[in-house]
């Protein structure tokens, strides 16, 4: 896949030689991320590497060699463009690896110690900001001019690509009378998430339509980074980049004490900074912004891969000074990545409890977004096609938040075999039955129903779930088996297993066995709205399950409940009393369910709601007209107390009409619908009527 290093298990390895190798894979890396725009591999694997290089290199300071990368910046920088000499070094950040909050507390002590503060002595002020994920700028402007905007380069020597960068509509060109005659403003430049996704949505229309040489940018930064390295700066115009200043190299008049406000000045004279700039006394407000901006990060309109401190005062700044290249008063306190290179070693179809079919890339595993990804669902077919991974391709994953694993794009340019185009299949891959792809819908469902054994096994998984009738140990392996070896087909099989044939199951004891028949016998009591959820029904989850439940009390009443009591019940709209009445209207499911409570499943019914017993429950009306005594409120209430749904137009559903004086079109809508119309005074005594007893 990438090359890493792996690290030696003799503990007394020379040091000399791990330093050695540190030193060659870092300057590959180096060369391919900061020259060529190629990561080789992902920041995280850098970052770890060049951390342990620093480590070694600080407990063996006579390892410590002026060629180390530990003492240099990045890379060289391209041939292509002339060479900028930055008088001040644009210097690298040390980087707090650790994501915890202990990655601020373990700066703010290093700080007091430099400074020699003692345990009772005031707070130090920092400035947190967003570490931007985009690449480093130098934006020099003399007499309020920018004559020239350099990328940092290895530090020392950048690029010259002043020509791009003046077509970035945020980086003034002419700066306010009030500027130093020489100013370096330095920040990053990078791409918004939205302003990429349009790129590359335009750069794939490109390749469609046949241009030859176009590609589709793998994320904001390297596409930021690409333009920015444009030759062309008339293609360059085209990549929209955006620009946040946070500090500032060679300046001819120093006017300010802080570096907030350094930032401030830098906003008056034009330069976009941050919103989310903080002043941050102490450690614990650097924590409290850590914790702050790692909820806000997905909502951000770009990508960051961490916060930064930094001592405020510049006094207390020259005081602390540098260590290699890397100024003590700050720190980079990352946050888990987000994105990971990885390859696909397969992609499968997995076929989900209502038949659907989804494309599965199967993963080399790898970290990313604080958990361990092995698979990433590639949605549907036309998904699928979109991103056209393959079996044997370098792919970016990505996790954000809480969000499934993906896959973001491929770097096709590391595609080496000749794996076909991905293709969905149109039987499905598990029982052969056809797979179909209703017009209109984005995905393709197997058609053998029960008969098909991954719908049955998920079935069952659902059925055995916490959340449903929870069978302690039924999980993924022992369902697999069981549907395998033919003996469970159906709910109720599980309750009619017996020891001997559990116990022939491969890898199988008798003691777990006796487990699994004791857990089922446990399920056995358990609650409706558990029951209920558990079936499967489509769009039913445990809410509606407890929706039901709680309005018509009995299961049965349930099962035999028309449309229109259904879309009584809170929360159920039409689609979800049509699942529920297509599913009861099965005679097949029906004898699941008989056959689940002779097993002897069963729980405790209940009471229907006071709204399922009014005797308007079930009922729609609609009211037009002047009525001639009450308001149409007034009636609407009177009529929703007693349980009926009062709606705004007339359908073939409305079961009465209540008309007033000047009804209009409504009361021609229901005749021609033959609906039932009553005026006022028939409306109240039917309230009245009902409200003794009867139904209507
Ligand atoms: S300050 C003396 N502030 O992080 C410190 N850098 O290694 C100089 N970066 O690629 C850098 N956001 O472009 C600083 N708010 C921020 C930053 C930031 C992103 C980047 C910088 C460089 C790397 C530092």
């Amino acid at each position: 896949m990438f090359e890493t290093l792996e690290k030696s298990d003799h503990q007394n390895t020379d040091f000399q030689e791990r330093v050695r190798a540190l030193h060659n894979v870092l300057h590959k890396h180096a060369h391919s991320y900061y020259v060529i725009d190629e990561p080789s591999i992902p920041d995280t694997e850098y970052d770890k590497l060049f951390a342990e290089l620093q480590s070694l290199e600080e407990a063996h300071p006579a390892l410590r060699t002026s060629d180390s990368p530990t003492q240099r910046v990045g890379g060289k920088p391209m041939a292509e463009f002339a060479t900028v000499r930055h008088t001040v070094p644009m210097l690298s950040i040390r980087t707090e690896t650790d994501t915890e909050a202990s990655g601020a507390e373990s700066f703010d002590a290093r700080i007091r110690k430099e400074l020699r503060l003692q345990e009772g002595d005031a707070v130090v002020e920092y400035v947190a900001e967003l570490k931007f994920d985009g690449l480093a700028m130098s934006l020099r402007y003399e007499k309020g001019i920018l004559v020239q905007a350099a990328t940092r380069g290895d530090g020392e020597f950048g690029e010259d690509v002043t020509h791009n960068i003046r077509t970035i509509g945020q980086i003034p060109l002419k700066l306010p009378e009030t500027a130093p005659d020489v100013l370096e403003v330095r920040g990053e430049v990078y791409m918004r998430r939205d302003d990429f996704e349009r790129l590359n949505a335009r750069q794939r229309a490109k390749i469609a339509a046949g241009a030859k040489g176009e590609k589709t940018f793998v994320n904001p930064r390297n596409a930021a980074a690409g333009a920015v390295r444009q030759l062309d700066p008339g293609i360059a115009a085209q990549r929209p980049l955006s620009f946040f200043a946070y500090g500032v190299g060679e300046v001819s008049d120093v006017s300010w004490l802080t570096h907030y406000d350094l930032l401030k000045m830098l906003k008056n004279l034009g330069f976009p900074v941050s919103a989310e700039v903080n002043i941050a006394k102490g450690a614990t407000e650097l924590i409290a912004y850590h914790q702050k901006i790692g909820k806000l990060r997905d909502a951000l309109p770009f990508d960051i891969d961490g916060v930064v401190y930094k001592v405020n005062s510049l006094a207390l700044q020259q005081q602390l000074g540098f260590v290699s290249r890397e100024p003590r008063w700050a720190v980079a306190h990352k946050y888990p990545a987000q994105e990971q290179l990885t390859t696909v070693l397969a992609i499968e179809v997995q076929v989900g409890r209502t038949g659907k079919l989804t494309p599965v890339a199967k993963l080399a595993p790898v970290f990313v977004g604080g958990v361990t990804v092995t698979n990433a669902t590639l949605h549907n077919e036309d998904e699928a096609r979109r991103k056209d991974v393959r079996v044997g391709d370098t792919v970016i994953v990505r996790r954000a938040g809480d969000v499934i694993p993906e896959v973001v794009s491929v770097l096709i340019e590391k595609r080496q075999n000749d794996a076909p185009m991905f293709t969905m299949p149109h039987v499905c891959p598990v029982c052969d039955s056809a797979a179909v792809r209703e017009e209109g819908e984005a995905d393709y469902r197997c058609t053998g129903g029960l008969f098909c054994r991954a719908q049955r096994k998920q079935a069952i998984l659902h059925f055995a779930q916490k959340r449903a009738v929870e069978v302690d140990g039924l999980g993924d392996k022992l369902v697999d088996q069981m549907v395998e070896a033919g003996i469970v087909r159906t709910l109720p099989d599980l309750y009619k297993l017996g020891l001997t044939a559990l116990s022939e199951l491969d890898r199988m004891a008798e003691k777990s066995a006796q487990n699994i028949i004791t857990a089922l016998q446990n399920s056995k009591q358990t609650t409706l709205p558990r029951f209920l959820y558990g079936l499967g029904i489509r769009h039913v989850g445990e809410a509606t399950a407890k929706a039901l439940v709680k309005h018509f009390g009995k299961l049965d009443a349930i099962m035999d409940a028309p449309l229109e009591q259904l879309t009584q019940v809170a929360d159920v709209g039409p689609v979800v009393a049509l699942s529920l009445r297509t599913f009861f209207d099965q005679a097949h499911n029906r004898e699941v369910i008989e056959q689940l409570r002779a097993c002897g499943v069963t729980w405790a019914e209940g009471e229907p709601s006071p709204a399922a017993l009014l005797a308007l429950s079930g009922k729609t009306f609609v009211i037009t007209g002047t009525l001639p005594t009450l308001g149409r409120e007034e009636l609407k209430e009177k009529l929703e107390a007693a349980g009926a749904k009062v709606a705004g137009s007339v359908s073939k559903k409305t079961h009465f009409l209540v008309a007033g004086s000047e009804a209009g079109s409504k009361l021609d809508k229901a005749r021609e619908l033959d609906i039932p119309i009553l005026d006022e005074a028939g409306a109240l005594a039917l309230l009245n009527e009902t409200t003794a007893g009867g139904g209507v």
